[in-house]
């Protein structure tokens, strides 16, 4: 699918040919001369539109545009999150007809925040899932035109929104493939597959190399199930050979069923989006790749499925992580930071400028924030800062958690230097302080996105977060030209 800009209001959009063309109108609008605002007029004086968000009206082959289906929809004062409704809704009622080229226009102005939502909502209300299907029904888009007539000062925006599309459907089709077509090997050769765009290298670490690196912690997840194990390191270097890398880490479970601590059954198949944070960092290079931005990033990815069986490891078992530090795995249920720690202990090699970890780490993060705001996790305020204003601008929210000392003491433990659990009562932020242990050579942050990478119910499936929220970030860092 590919979007395009163009500075065109209703005059222009009207003589587009078109499968369909979507005007959106806000509460101010004010008809020019033209027929297609004509028309505009007259439906909201008759009242069969209304500006508010969430209206719409459907017309076939009006005489007024060249389009073949017309679709009016209302976005009250116009903001980000009117444009992304009336869009869903929009799309969704033009998706069906064969929809190859569409047009959407802002009747007015638009605002950056109303552009980068348009791209992103076509992106997600056109998205469709195939891989596993055997009669697919495949997305029909491969044409988008914005028209607003000030075009050129949301360029920028315009196309940093559209880099971001193209790494978070990469993000969406990895989290969403069920674990046995998404297996640890099979995301390694999705990554030494991006390793084929400019700039963007990659190498795939086996058991045998992280038995070597002393992994104990990563190696002790992935040691109850028959897959073996991958240690992902992809490489975007857009920047100097001196200049210090951002890493990322994601999480890569490729399957979590609990270990012997072993899960419920309901809902148990969602744990095959237990890799989402591995899928961002896939995401984010295919953006990196789209945007060229001169900085360099590292992405590393530990993945493994946590399993039962009888060589799975066991509640009481002490491992020794690649920190040195031994861990007792009180609960083979909270395998993500086992597999983190060694992680960013391998992050140190980098002398990174800072790590960001991306995780579905707790279902307390879910409880805490729902599926709106990720949680956020900072040792240092100026990456906090920097990645809760990312999440602001990309439309791709989070919320910083706090890191008292007082909440590690849960994690103390008779048998080892620590243990792999606190109590339940802020078990996120137990989580994030467990990681806190293996980060103390390089700022850190961590993003718990259990809640915000995928959606339950009818609308199952991935967000393709928060791969908005990190490229913004990382495009902060590039020098402005
Ligand atoms: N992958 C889960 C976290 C999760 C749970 C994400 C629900 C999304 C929805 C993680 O590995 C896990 O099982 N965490 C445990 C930790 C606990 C045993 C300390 C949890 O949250 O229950
Ligand atoms: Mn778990
Ligand atoms: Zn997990």
């Amino acid at each position: 699918m590919n979007f395009e800009l163009k500075p065109m209001g209703l005059v222009g959009a009207s003589t587009e040919k078109c499968d369909a063309l979507i005007v959106l109108v806000a509460q101010d609008f004010k008809a020019g001369k033209d027929d297609l605002s004509a028309l505009v007029a007259q439906t909201l004086k008759s009242g069969d539109l209304e500006t508010k968000t969430g209206k719409c009206l459907f017309l076939y082959r009006p005489v007024q545009a060249h389009a073949t289906r017309v679709v009016l929809a209302g976005i009250g004062s116009g903001a980000a999150r009117d444009v992304r409704a009336a869009l869903m809704a929009a799309v969704g009622s033009v998706k069906s007809s064969a929809l190859k080229k569409l047009v959407v226009c802002f009747a007015a102005p638009a605002r950056e925040d109303a552009v980068r939502a348009a791209v992103t909502a076509v992106a997600d209300a056109s998205y469709s899932y195939t891989t596993t299907k055997s009669k697919p029904e495949a997305r029909t888009l491969t044409k988008v035109l914005l028209a607003t007539s000030n075009a050129n000062e949301v360029q920028r925006t315009f196309e940093r929104a559209a880099g971001i599309v193209v790494g978070a459907e990469l993000t969406k089709e990895w989290a969403n493939r069920p674990a046995n077509h998404a297996t640890p090997t099979l995301l390694a050769q999705a990554a030494q597959a991006l390793a084929e765009l400019p700039k963007v290298s990659c190498e795939v670490l086996g058991p045998k190399e992280v038995a070597k690196l002393g992994m104990g912690a990563f190696m002790a997840v992935a040691q109850g199930s028959d897959q073996p194990l991958r240690f992902i390191v992809l490489k975007y270097n857009g920047g100097t050979k001196t200049q210090a890398p951002t890493v990322l880490v994601g999480k890569g479970i490729t399957f979590d069923c609990g270990g012997i601590s072993i899960k419920p059954a309901a809902e148990m198949d969602e744990m095959k989006f237990d890799m989402s944070g591995a899928a961002s960092v896939l995401g984010v290079f295919r953006s990196l790749a789209a945007l060229k931005p001169a900085i360099n990033v590292v992405g590393l990815i530990p993945a493994c499925e946590n399993l039962v069986s009888g060589s799975a490891v066991k509640p009481g078992d002490v491992v020794t992580s690649m920190s040195g530090q031994t861990i007792e795995i009180l609960n083979t249920d909270a395998e993500g930071r086992l597999v983190l720690c060694d992680a960013l202990t391998y992050a140190e090699r980098f002398k990174p400028t800072a790590v960001v970890d991306i995780a579905t780490l707790t279902g307390a993060c879910v409880i805490a924030l729902g599926g709106v705001r990720s949680g956020l996790f900072a040792s240092n305020e100026d990456l906090g800062m920097a990645l809760f204003a990312a999440g602001e601008a990309a439309q791709d929210v989070c919320w910083r958690m706090p890191l008292d000392e007082e909440y590690a003491e849960g994690l103390k433990t008779n048998f080892a230097d620590v243990a792999n659990l606190g109590g339940r009562a802020g078990g996120a932020i137990a989580a994030a302080k467990f990681l806190q242990r293996f980060t103390e050579k390089f700022p850190w942050a961590h993003l718990d996105i259990a809640g915000t990478a995928w959606k339950s119910g009818a609308a199952k499936g991935a967000t393709g977060r928060p791969v908005g929220l990190l490229v913004e970030y990382l495009m902060t860092l590039a020098p402005t030209k």
